[in-house]
């Protein structure tokens, strides 16, 4: 069979213009590659059409479907694309008069309506066109993947299987490969490297049953939830609030999720599995419940017809108000908010597993505590009862949910979590049929499906195989599991510096939201003592859940309050002088920041020797948000940044350019989008598997120690001067006179202008890093005095957002 390698897939083509098929085509445009995107020839002209002189014989009438998707995913949101030029990389056209284009490309997706007898002609046609060693996946939700390619070519069948990705495919990582018997080998392999490795996702590979993994189990829980909401009477908001956040479940937990879904998807996705179901037990619980069929009757499908579970209204202010269902009368009502000792105490515990055994333990009497128990029982037992029948092993099934459900914790991990013997002996204290496996799994002395030997995880293995090590990519570096292997080299309460092997380390953060206080900048410090003298290079990342939001601005703002001037001057200081620290190492240094890298996080990533950002990277310095500018070096770099790409020429363009990115806190969208802010050096660069960030931030390293690293030279920074400084202060005064800033903004402005012009200092003068960086700190003392920068610091730790004032 001739087969085409991972590198070597660089043309693809989507069929489906929809939802799916746009989100797709937009994501195999951020890995690079080329896509032709079809949709099928629209049968009526649009009245614009009409009006301009068109026909259905006109070629942008023909292929307006997939025309009209690239061109709204420029301003969809939340944004498909990583930067809006890559949908370039997209043709639009049309399944009649483009069809030959599929026999151009490397891979054809597709994703069109979820119907059997669409998608099999479908596939009919493209065979005709089909040239051998392409390879071809359906995005279907749940459909036969067999039945899909019935009637085709033996070689056409051995080349197909599904890539079910989730909505929306750029954010989303699951994606679940499906063959069939006759998919070859290589064809599923080839398909998982590709999702993995180019597209960044995470991969489980699923058996051909209805709805695969994550839409089988996820479906049932919400089924479950209805029934048990309906049996323990609780309103649409104690449903959610329990079965969201409070279990370790995203936000829009169950009936807020169903409203996004849409109650006739739900409707069709429950419909497919009971057709299929062999099982009475699982037939009954995914029969049509009569409260979804009495919504769906009456157009309330959730947040695409206006209303749902809940419904948008505008409140006699104007506003929008949430009104939700009353599950008895079926009528609307004002939304109110669930409280109370379970709600409080699952709050206030660490960890999902804390949380739940919280929601279940604190009163175990309880309606919330008895819904909650019997949702999340009859998740694991219905999730443990399809082990080997959906997937293969319980790691994949809990893979699945994280990915495709956001659950902090997959069923097999949570039953851990709640006490594998203890929960059992309840199930079958309360007459529940327990798995055969899960029971002779207990028999045979095992206390939990996974364990943690020496910082590996083992997992069970099946087929009375005890527990077996879990298999990494070479690519995952986990540093969770390493501190378990004892390999630590040094720590404070709030950062970790851990041995990566090959004599590289990796500086890890994990304060609260990882924000930078002064036990980081203290291990920091350290750490350029210790890489300096034992080790070869430095990464520096970690895996929380952002890289890093920046400064910890409580204690600076209790400082400032209280006027004491010398500390505030301390602290900044301090964070100079670690940052400096960094920078002047005589080893390789690599950052690896993930998602939110704000302020403090980007002042760390900054004095690295190269940046590696992942591709969902939201990198930006926004002091000026606190009413603050840069001041742990993060204004001198934008200032070194101007100087180098001036080379010897004119300095004020690339100031200007980088002055707005600072003094407006503009923010990446993505990792692509950083060079679009001017944040990018020429040696950063962006992977799209965020998984594999840190094995790849410690090759680089290596890279750069093999190459005969030489520490960067202390360097003279070439600047604008005072003339400099007076363009920039002209640009903030415009901005004041048109009322797009405010006096404080101007302020502000006018003070990151003097730092980042270099001061008074002559035109195209040098000066030193130290010079510039005492200029931050004279600037940021004296804002920090000012009583609207405290105001906007006190805003942002009391509600996490700015304050324009
Ligand atoms: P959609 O309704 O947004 O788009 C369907 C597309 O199919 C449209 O562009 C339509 O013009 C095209 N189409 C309709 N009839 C056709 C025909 N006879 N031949 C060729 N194309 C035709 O649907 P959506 O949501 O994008 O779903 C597409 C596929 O992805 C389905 O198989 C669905 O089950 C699956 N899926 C949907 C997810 C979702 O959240 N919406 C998630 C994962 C999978």
């Amino acid at each position: 069979m001739s087969m085409n390698r991972t590198g070597t897939v660089r043309r693809a083509a989507v069929i489906g213009s929809g939802v799916m098929g746009a989100g797709i085509a937009a994501h195999l445009a951020n890995a690079g590659m080329r896509v032709l995107l079809l949709d099928v020839v629209p049968q009526a002209l649009l009245p614009e059409e009409e009006k301009r002189g068109l026909t259905l014989a006109s070629p942008q009438v023909r292929s307006r479907l997939a025309q009209a998707a690239v061109a709204r995913m420029a301003k969809a949101q939340p944004a498909p694309l990583y930067e809006p030029s890559f949908a370039g990389r997209i043709t639009a056209g049309n399944l009649e008069d483009h069809l030959a284009g599929l026999s151009e490309v490397d891979w054809i997706v597709e994703a069109v309506v979820e119907r059997l007898d669409v998608k099999r002609s479908l596939f009919e046609r493209v065979e005709s066109v089909w040239r051998p060693g392409t390879i071809v996946s359906s995005n279907t939700s749940g459909l036969s993947v067999a039945e899909m390619v019935e009637g085709r070519s033996d070689a056409f069948r051995q080349h197909f299987a599904v890539t079910h990705f989730f909505n929306p495919p750029r954010y989303m990582k699951l994606v679940e490969v499906v063959p069939t018997s006759d998919t070859a080998p290589e064809v599923t392999a080839l398909l998982t490297a590709l999702c993995e490795e180019r597209l960044g996702k995470g991969v489980v590979v699923a058996k051909d049953t209805p709805n695969f993994i994550a839409n089988r189990i996820g479906t049932y829980g919400m089924l479950v939830t209805l029934e048990e909401g309906l049996r323990f009477g609780l309103t649409v908001e104690e449903a959610d609030t329990l079965t969201g956040p409070a279990m370790g479940r995203p936000k829009t937990a169950t009936f807020r999720m169903l409203d996004l879904v849409g109650l006739d998807t739900l409707l069709h996705v429950v419909d497919n599995v009971r057709e299929k179901s062999t099982d009475a037990a699982e037939r009954e619980t995914f029969a049509r419940p009569p409260l979804l069929e009495q919504l769906v009757a009456s157009g309330r499908l959730g947040e695409k017809s206006g209303g749902g579970f809940y419904r948008k209204i505008k409140g006699p202010k104007g506003g929008s108000e949430i009104e939700s269902l009353d599950l008895e009368s079926l009528a609307y009502r004002p939304r109110s908010s669930v409280k109370g000792p379970i709600i409080d105490a699952a709050k206030a515990a660490k960890g999902t597993g804390g949380k739940v055994r919280a929601l279940i333990g604190t009163d175990p009497k309880h309606k919330y505590a008895q819904f909650a128990w019997q949702t999340i029982k009859r998740t694991l037992l219905y999730s443990a009862a399809l082990v080997g029948v959906i997937a293969d092993s319980i790691t994949d099934i809990d893979k699945a949910m994280k990915w495709g459900f956001s659950w902090e914790l997959g069923p097999f991990e949570l039953w851990d979590a709640l006490g594998l013997e203890k929960s059992v002996a309840r199930m079958k204290a309360e007459g529940d049929a327990v798995p055969e496996w899960v029971l002779t799994w207990i028999a045979e002395g095992n206390g939990s499906f996974y364990k943690v030997l020496e910082g590996k995880r083992f997992v069970y293995a099946g087929g009375g195989g005890g527990y077996a090590a879990e298999e990494l990519s070479p690519d995952e570096i986990s540093l969770a599991a390493l501190k378990e292997a004892g390999r630590t080299v040094l720590r404070t309460s709030d950062a970790s510096l851990i041995d990566l092997g090959d004599d590289v380390v990796c500086l890890e953060f994990h304060s609260q939201n990882n924000a930078i206080g002064g036990e980081i900048l203290t291990a920091i410090r350290r750490t350029a003592e210790e890489v300096s003298k034992n080790w070869r290079g430095l990464v520096i990342a970690n895996d929380g859940r952002n890289f890093c939001v920046g400064a910890n601005l409580l204690l600076l703002l209790m400082e400032a309050q209280n006027g004491e001037w010398d500390e505030v001057e301390d602290i900044i200081r301090m964070f100079q002088s670690s940052m400096l620290s960094i920078k002047k190492l005589d080893r390789p240094v690599v950052a690896a920041p993930h998602r939110m890298t704000l302020g403090g996080g980007v002042e760390a990533c900054l004095p690295a020797d190269q940046i590696i950002f992942s591709p969902e990277t939201y990198f930006g310095l926004v002091e000026t948000g606190v009413g603050l500018i840069p001041a742990g070096g993060g204004s001198k770099e934008a200032a070194v940044m101007a100087a180098a790409r001036a080379g010897g020429g004119d300095i004020q363009p690339h100031l200007n350019a980088l002055f707005e990115t600072v003094a407006m806190a503009k923010t990446s969208t993505s990792g692509f989008d950083v060079g679009r802010i001017g944040l990018k050096r020429p040696q950063d660069r962006v992977i799209m598997r965020q998984d594999a960030r840190i094995a790849e931030a410690k090759r680089a390293v290596l890279e750069l120690d093999r190459a005969g690293y030489t520490p960067q030279p202390e360097a003279r920074v070439r600047v604008a001067g005072r003339e400099g400084k007076a363009v920039l202060r002209m640009g903030v005064h415009s901005l004041l006179l048109g009322g797009q800033i405010s006096k404080h903004d101007a302020l502000i402005g006018n003070k990151l202008a003097h730092v980042m012009a270099g001061g008074d200092a002559a035109p195209g003068a040098e000066v030193s890093e130290q010079y510039l960086l005492d200029l931050e700190c004279e600037a940021f003392l004296s804002l920090c005095g000012e009583r609207k920068t405290q105001d906007r610091m006190s805003h942002m730790l009391s509600t996490g957002k700015p304050l324009r004032n």
